[in-house]
Parts: structure tokens; C-alpha cells; sequence
């Protein structure tokens, strides 16, 4: 095959112009998305020059602060990320001119969520185009559009737009989801709203829609007479750690079914959409959301880590982390099987799991092939002939992999297993990319493709929901830090003769 190509490279970083000028709100100035992600996405943005000239950021927060106060603390933030390892934002330097950029247009808004004052205060610093951006608990988001609301600043003419940005968890249930988004849009209307989901600021999930429809080859294998299962998989080495307080009334499921699992989910499995259009491309998730069964209990396996050893260290049980109850039953791994009922998938399982402290971190889509048709292999020497496997990877890989069976080189018609693929940092320069560059910038173009519109957000706890009510908590298997998970989850699949790909490489 070729060597890469510097047009391969040249066309990963180029083809956008500057975002139109407007005003990036952000709530919750000093909080840790806005240090952690956002400043640096908007670093990273002013460098490529995608931002305008005519754009400026105000950070509201309830702290006695001034505009230099909030300069001088994010450009510490910004600094000491640079140099953490644990951070998704790397740089060898801070380039002057790209943080002088975002820093000369910072500035400060003290102001209370909760008041009508801090709008009308808000109203009075606006008047063209705004974002404005919630990084704030979800208990605030409802509040917050309320108060833009109120104060006419969601009023949008055809010289400028308002649109805000609401971060996840957006309800808690899809009663809490439903209720959500009707206050919301009493406020305004749905092409105002975008809402996130990191998981579609990731380079390798956007690609999943160009893998699946700019290539001929797969789509007509891409169904239920040729795809035995799908496994979709989001496995985290690390623990609940200092998040104990919010994660104890979360747990797995809420925190990464209806959400990030199910984008993964909508992407590998909708239907092609008429357009890569926002409308089209968001009709046809939601039409694939909706076609979940609800998933009954016997379907979903909870489990909760105990102590064990992780990444060479020992480290302790969920119920030991700080914030969190010793008695707690709040899942930290979550199992399910998923049926879709449309004419592609009918009768193809999609297996889900995540979890946290597990042998090791991977994100990935497995497409498990059906068997060759005709066993002529059955008298030669091999234990077994694995299925075909396209794994598409998302997370720490990026890239594609398939594995398949071949004759071991030699006398006998002995078959082997191989695997080919390619990695994208093979074929395409590494961007300065901390997860939120295309959100930040798609929402300033009014690009809601990679955002979720209500239908799809209910969709997704529609089909959790079951799960949600009623499940007696105590219902919780255990596993210990640094394994796979619970064997209730393996029994899960067993039922079913199948099993879970291997989590610590590429072979099952
Ligand atoms: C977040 C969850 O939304 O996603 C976290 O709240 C989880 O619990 C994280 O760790 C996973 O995201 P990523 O990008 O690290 O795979």
C-alpha cells in the first residue's frame, strides 16, 4: 500500500473559515469544564483561526471577581494543565498570541443563577449574537434558560442568533427528560438548543457515519443476515474518585446509557440519512433511539467494584471512595442487552457495557460477523474457526481493526487468526484536540448535527426507563477493581452462546 500522503494530512487540518463574531456566555466561569475543556477548546480554536475578530467571552459566576481576576485564573488553569499528564489538553508552550487572543476578550459577571438581576444585568452587556453555555450542575440548566428567557435575551432576529448549549445529564429519567426540555422550550425554540455530548466531539465517533456511507463494501453486509451481534464497549481503568457526590444518586447506567452509549449505538446502527444535513442525520438517530425495546431487568446485569489492583497499584472498593456510602448499591458497571426493532436489525443483539476500575480502557463498536455458510472446514486441525470482528476504535486507539480467519502458512490446511487495520495517526497530522473544538465551533456556525435534539434525548431514557423504576437496588453483583467486570454479566452472553471480546487487546 501507499505511503500516507501530505494530502491526506493537508485536508485533515483545513477547509473552515472564522465562526461569524458573537458572545460566548459561559455559566460557571470558575468551574472545572471551563478550565478543564472549554479554554482550552478555545485555545486551540484561536490557533487554527477559526475564531472571529468580533469575539468576545463572559464568564458569570456567583464569586466577587473582575476581568483581570478571571484572565489570571484561567491562564493559571491553562498553564498547569499544559504540563498534567492526566489532562486532554497537551502542549510543550502556551503560544502567546492564541491565548492573548481568548484572554483580552475575557470578561467577568458576578451574578446569583437564580436571579432576574444578573439577566437584566447580562441584557445590558449583549446585543449581537450570543452563546450562551451551561456549565453548570444540570439541577441549574432548567433555571438558566428560564432567566434568559425572561429577560428577552433568547429574542433572535436575522442579524444575530441565540443559542445555548446545555451539558449532560439532562434529566435523570425520561419523566425528568420530557420535563426539561418542555420548560426549555417554552423559552424558545428547538434550533436554539444544543445539546451536548462529548462523545460526538470525538474524531473517531464523527467518523463512524464517513466509514459506514462513503464506503460501498459495507453497507450491504451491514445487517441482520450478515452481522451475528454487536458489542458496544466503554471501559474506564480509573474510579469514582473524587466524584462520589454526584455519581452515588447516578451510577453507570445514567451516566453513560442514554447518553454517550446510545450515540455510538445510533451511529453504527441508522439507517443512511437523505443528507449529511443536521435534520436528516438527527432523523434517522432518533428513528433508530425509538426503536429500542425497553429494556427488561433480565437483560441488564448492575455491578459495583471492591477493592483490588488497577494499573499495577491497589486501590480501594466503590463503598471506600470519598462522598460515598458504605452500604451504597449505586452500580458502577452497567451490562444490557439491546434488541432494535426495525427490518435492518431484527433479531441482532447489541450488547452494552461500561464500567469503571476494569482491566482496561477501551471504547470501541465490535461487529461480530456471522459464520461462513458451509462448514468445509470441519474436519482440519483448528479449535475453532471466531467469527469475523470489525472492531471500529474509538477510545485510547483510533482506527479500525477486522479480524478473520486465515490458513496458517505450511502442509496442512491448518486456519489461524489474523488481524489488519490501520490507525489514524498513520494516515492524518495530530490536531490540538481536547474534545470540544468542533462542538464549540459547529454551535457558533448553527451546526446542530453533532448536538442532540429533544427526541433523541427521550428516545434514549425511553429505553432505559424500565430500568430505572422499579429495579430494587439491591440487585447489585459485585466485581473487583482491575477485572472485566461481574460473571453475571459473562452469564449474560452465555445464555446466549456468546461471550465478551477480550478487554486488554485485540483478540477475543
Ligand atoms: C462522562 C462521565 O460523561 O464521560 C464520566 O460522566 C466518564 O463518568 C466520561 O468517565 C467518559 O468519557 P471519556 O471521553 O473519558 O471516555
Amino acid at each position: 500500500m501507499a505511503e500516507p500522503t501530505t494530502t491526506l494530512k493537508d485536508n485533515a487540518a483545513c477547509g473552515t473559515k472564522p465562526a461569524p463574531p458573537c458572545t460566548l456566555v459561559i455559566f460557571g466561569a470558575a468551574g472545572d469544564l471551563t478550565k478543564r475543556l472549554l479554554m482550552p477548546s478555545l485555545y486551540n480554536l484561536a490557533g487554527a483561526g477559526l475564531l472571529p475578530e468580533g469575539f468576545s467571552i463572559l464568564g458569570v459566576d456567583h464569586n466577587d471577581g473582575t476581568d483581570e481576576g478571571l484572565r489570571d485564573s484561567l491562564t493559571k488553569a491553562l498553564e498547569a494543565f499544559s504540563k498534567d499528564p492526566t489532562s486532554e489538553f497537551h502542549a510543550d508552550r502556551i503560544d502567546p498570541k492564541s491565548w492573548g487572543f481568548i484572554r483580552d476578550r475575557l470578561h467577568y459577571l458576578k451574578g446569583d443563577f437564580e436571579k432576574p438581576e444578573t439577566f437584566e444585568a447580562m441584557a445590558q452587556q449583549i446585543s449581537g449574537s450570543a452563546v450562551f453555555y451551561c456549565a453548570v450542575a444540570a439541577r441549574f440548566f432548567g433555571t438558566i434558560v428560564d432567566g434568559l428567557g425572561q429577560a428577552g435575551l433568547l429574542k433572535q432576529d436575522g442579524d444575530h442568533f441565540r443559542r445555548v448549549v446545555i451539558e449532560k445529564p439532562f434529566g435523570s429519567d425520561l419523566a425528568s427528560a420530557r420535563e426539561l426540555n418542555a420548560r426549555i422550550l417554552k423559552q424558545g425554540d428547538e434550533s436554539q438548543f444544543y445539546r451536548i455530548d462529548h462523545f460526538l466531539g470525538k474524531e473517531t465517533v464523527q467518523s463512524i457515519m464517513a466509514f459506514r456511507f462513503a464506503n460501498g463494501l459495507l453497507e450491504p453486509v451491514w445487517r441482520r443476515e450478515y452481522i451475528d451481534s454487536v458489542q458496544i464497549t466503554a471501559a474506564e481503568t480509573v474510579g469514582v474518585e473524587e466524584r462520589g457526590k454526584f455519581y452515588e444518586p447516578t451510577g453507570a447506567l445514567r451516566d453513560m446509557v442514554p447518553n454517550h452509549m446510545f450515540q455510538l449505538l445510533c451511529m453504527v446502527g441508522m439507517e443512511p440519512p437523505n443528507s449529511f444535513d443536521a435534520e436528516a442525520v438527527r432523523s434517522e438517530k432518533a428513528k433508530l433511539a425509538e426503536a429500542v425495546r425497553p429494556i427488561p431487568r433480565e437483560d441488564a446485569v448492575r455491578g459495583q467494584y471492591t477493592a483490588g489492583t488497577s494499573e499495577g497499584r491497589d486501590v480501594p472498593g466503590y463503598r471506600d471512595e470519598p462522598n460515598v456510602a458504605k452500604d451504597s448499591v449505586t452500580e458502577t458497571y452497567i451490562a444490557l442487552k439491546l434488541h432494535i426493532e426495525n427490518w435492518r436489525w431484527a433479531g441482532v443483539p447489541f450488547y452494552i457495557r461500561t464500567g469503571k476500575r476494569m482491566t482496561g480502557r477501551r471504547t470501541e463498536i465490535a461487529v461480530l460477523f456471522k459464520p461462513a455458510p458451509f462448514k468445509m472446514f470441519e474436519d482440519t486441525p483448528t479449535d475453532d474457526l471466531g467469527p469475523t470482528v470489525m472492531r471500529i476504535l474509538i477510545d485510547p486507539d483510533h482506527g479500525v481493526s477486522t479480524e478473520f480467519n486465515v490458513k496458517v502458512p505450511g502442509p496442512q490446511m491448518k486456519i489461524g487468526r489474523v488481524r489488519s487495520g490501520f490507525r489514524y495517526k498513520d494516515f492524518f497530522a495530530d490536531r490540538p484536540n481536547v474534545g470540544y473544538e468542533t462542538l464549540l465551533y459547529d454551535c457558533m456556525i448553527g451546526d446542530a448535527t453533532l448536538f442532540q435534539r429533544a427526541d433523541n434525548i427521550e428516545a434514549g431514557w425511553a429505553a432505559v426507563d424500565p430500568l430505572l423504576q422499579g429495579w430494587p437496588q439491591k440487585d447489585v453483583a459485585f466485581y473487583p477493581a482491575g477485572s472485566a467486570g461481574p460473571k453475571e454479566a459473562d452469564e449474560l452472553l452465555a445464555r446466549d452462546g456468546r461471550h465478551w471480546l477480550g478487554l486488554d487487546g485485540e483478540t477475543d
